[in-house]
C-alpha cells in the first residue's frame, strides 16, 4: 500500500515537472491565436490625427462617452500601471492595453530574447514612429475603427457623407470585435480549458447566448442621434462600456427568491443579468452577498454570506482550484434557519477589485499611489420577499 502511494506521488511529481518544463512561462503567448499589436497606421484623409480627441472634434458625444470608459484609461489605470511594474514592463501586456503599434515605444518580434521571462520570449527594438500622446489614450478609437487609411463602422447600406473614407465591417455587430481582447486563450499545453480571462468563452452558452445577445447589447446602449452636429439621426450605440466599476451595471446581475418551509428559509440567487460569469475577466475580483434579518423590533442580525470567486493556482502549473461564480442564467441556493422573531430578509452586495493584501503588496512593492476604491458596495439593503 505504502509503495503504491509512493509510486503515485512520484508520478504526480513527474507529470508536474513535464508540464512545467513544457509550460514555463505561464499564461500568455504571442501567437496566431492571440492578439498582436495592430500594425503601424497612418492618418486617413479628412481627419486631423489618429487621436481620440481629434475624432472628438466632430464625434463629440461619442468622444465624451469614451472618455468616461475604462477603455480610455487602459494605459493610465493605476492598477494596470502597478501590475505592469510587477511584470517588469512586459510588452505583451500592451498588446491589449495600447493596441496600436503607434502606441508602443518598442516593436516586438518573436526571434529571441530581450524578455526571456515573458510569456513567449521576445526581442524588442525601438519604434521610430512611437506617439507618446496616443499611448496615453489606451484603447483609443482607431484601435477598433481604423485599418489602412479607412475608417470602418457598422453601417451597411447607408450613404454616409463623411470627410474621411468609410467602409462597413460586420465585426461591429458581433462579439468577435470584443473577444480579441476580452479572451486570453489557454496555451496549447495547459491544465486550464478556459484562459485566465475567459469572458468571451463564458458568454458562448446560457440564457443570453440563446437569445442571440452580443457584448454590445449590454455594454453599448442603443441610441438614435446624428454622428455629428448637423447630420441626420442614425441608429447607433453609446460608447460607455460599463462594467465592474459601475453600480448601475452591477445592479443588473442578481435576482433573489426566498421560500420558507417550516423552520428553513431557502434563498435562490440567480445570475440573470450578466452575459458571462460574474465577476468575469481579471481573476483578482470577487463579489460578496451578505444576507441579514431585521426583526419587528428593528434588531438587525446577520444570517449568511456568499463570496463568488475563482481561485487560480499560478505556480508551478496553472490550474483552477475552485470557481463558484454563476454562469449566465445559473442559480445557487442557501439554506438558513428562520430567525425566531418575525421580520424581513435583506441583502447587501459588494464588489471587490482585489483583496487588501494584494493592494498592500502593490503599494509596498510596485509604487501604487493613486488607487481607486477597491471595495465597492452596489446593493444596499435590498428587501427580499419570502414566499
Ligand atoms: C471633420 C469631422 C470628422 C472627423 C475629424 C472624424 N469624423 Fe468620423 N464621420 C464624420 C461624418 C460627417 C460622418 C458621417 C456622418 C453621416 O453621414 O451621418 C462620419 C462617420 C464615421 C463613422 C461611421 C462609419 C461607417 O461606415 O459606419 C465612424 C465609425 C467614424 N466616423 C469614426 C471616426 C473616427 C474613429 C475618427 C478619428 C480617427 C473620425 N471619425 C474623425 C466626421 C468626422
Ligand atoms: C472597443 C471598440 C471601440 C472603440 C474604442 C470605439 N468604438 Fe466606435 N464603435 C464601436 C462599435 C462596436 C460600434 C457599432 C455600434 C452599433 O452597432 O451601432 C461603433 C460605432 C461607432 C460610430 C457609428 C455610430 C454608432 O454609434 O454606431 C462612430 C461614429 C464611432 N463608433 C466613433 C468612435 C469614436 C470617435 C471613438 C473614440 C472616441 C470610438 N468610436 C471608439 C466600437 C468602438
Ligand atoms: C483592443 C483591445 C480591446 C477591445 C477590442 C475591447 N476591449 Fe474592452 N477593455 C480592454 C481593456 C484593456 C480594458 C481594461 C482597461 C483597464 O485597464 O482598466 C477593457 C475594459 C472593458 C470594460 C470595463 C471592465 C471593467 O472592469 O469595468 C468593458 C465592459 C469592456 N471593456 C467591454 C468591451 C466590449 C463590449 C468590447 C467590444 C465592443 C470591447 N470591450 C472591446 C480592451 C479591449
Ligand atoms: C446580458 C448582458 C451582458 C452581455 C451579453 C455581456 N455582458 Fe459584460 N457585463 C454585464 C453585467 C450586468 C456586468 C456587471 C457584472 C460584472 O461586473 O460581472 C458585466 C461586466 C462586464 C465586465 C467587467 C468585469 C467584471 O466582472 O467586473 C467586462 C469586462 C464585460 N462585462 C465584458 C463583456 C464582453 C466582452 C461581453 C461579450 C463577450 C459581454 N460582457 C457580454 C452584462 C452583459
Ligand atoms: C488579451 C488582452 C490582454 C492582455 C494581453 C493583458 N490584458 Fe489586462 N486587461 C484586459 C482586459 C480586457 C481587461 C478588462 C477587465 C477584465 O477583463 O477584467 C484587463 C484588465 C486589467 C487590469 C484590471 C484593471 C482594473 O482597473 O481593475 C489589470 C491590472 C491588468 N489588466 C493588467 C495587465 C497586465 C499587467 C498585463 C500583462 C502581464 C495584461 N493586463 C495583459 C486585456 C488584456
Amino acid at each position: 500500500m505504502k509503495k503504491l502511494i509512493l509510486i503515485i506521488i512520484s508520478l504526480i511529481i513527474l507529470i508536474l515537472a513535464i508540464v512545467f518544463f513544457l509550460n514555463p512561462d505561464g499564461i500568455y503567448q504571442l501567437s496566431d491565436k492571440t492578439a498582436k499589436f495592430i500594425p503601424q497606421q497612418t492618418t486617413p484623409e479628412g481627419v486631423i490625427s489618429l487621436k481620440a480627441k481629434d475624432c472628438g472634434v466632430c464625434h463629440s458625444e461619442i468622444y465624451q462617452e469614451w472618455q468616461t470608459s475604462l477603455h480610455s484609461k487602459a494605459f493610465t489605470d493605476p492598477f494596470f500601471t502597478a501590475y505592469l511594474k510587477k511584470d517588469k514592463g512586459d510588452p505583451t501586456c500592451l498588446v491589449c492595453h495600447t493596441p496600436l503599434l503607434n502606441q508602443s515605444p518598442v516593436i516586438l518580434s518573436s526571434e529571441s530574447v530581450d524578455y526571456p521571462d515573458t510569456w513567449g520570449a521576445l526581442k524588442s527594438i525601438a519604434n521610430p514612429d512611437f506617439d507618446p500622446e496616443l499611448q496615453q489614450e489606451g484603447v483609443t478609437c482607431a484601435a477598433c475603427h481604423l485599418k489602412d487609411g479607412i475608417i470602418y463602422g457598422p453601417y451597411k447600406k447607408k450613404s454616409l457623407n463623411s470627410p474621411h473614407p468609410v467602409a462597413y465591417d460586420e465585426k461591429f455587430l458581433k462579439k468577435s470585435l470584443c473577444q480579441q481582447c476580452h479572451e486570453v486563450p489557454s496555451k496549447d499545453f495547459s491544465l486550464m480549458n478556459e484562459g485566465v480571462c475567459s469572458t468571451g468563452m463564458e458568454s458562448n452558452s446560457g440564457l443570453w447566448a440563446a437569445k442571440g445577445f452580443v457584448c454590445q447589447d449590454c455594454h453599448m446602449p442603443p441610441v438614435t442621434r446624428p454622428l455629428m452636429d448637423g447630420y441626420p439621426a442614425r441608429e447607433g450605440r453609446k460608447h460607455l462600456w460599463p462594467g465592474g466599476y459601475s453600480n448601475h451595471q452591477l445592479q443588473k446581475v442578481f435576482t433573489f427568491k426566498a421560500e420558507k418551509n417550516e423552520d428553513t428559509i431557502t434563498i435562490t440567487i440567480t445570475n440573470s443579468g450578466a452575459g458571462h460569469k460574474a465577476p468575469t475577466g481579471d481573476p483578482d475580483r470577487f463579489i460578496v452577498l451578505d444576507f441579514f434579518w431585521i426583526d419587528k423590533n428593528g434588531q438587525q442580525s446577520s444570517l449568511e454570506s456568499i463570496k463568488f470567486k475563482r481561485q487560480i493556482v499560478w505556480q508551478p502549473v496553472m490550474f483552477v482550484l475552485s470557481d463558484n461564480r454563476l454562469a449566465p442564467g445559473e442559480s445557487t441556493q442557501l439554506s438558513i434557519t428562520a430567525p425566531s422573531v418575525s421580520g424581513h430578509l435583506y441583502v447587501n452586495g459588494s464588489y471587490h477589485v482585489m483583496t487588501d493584501s494584494s493592494l498592500k503588496r502593490l503599494k509596498d512593492k510596485f509604487e501604487l499611489t493613486n488607487e481607486w476604491p477597491i471595495h465597492r458596495p452596489f446593493i444596499n439593503k435590498q428587501k427580499i420577499d419570502i414566499r
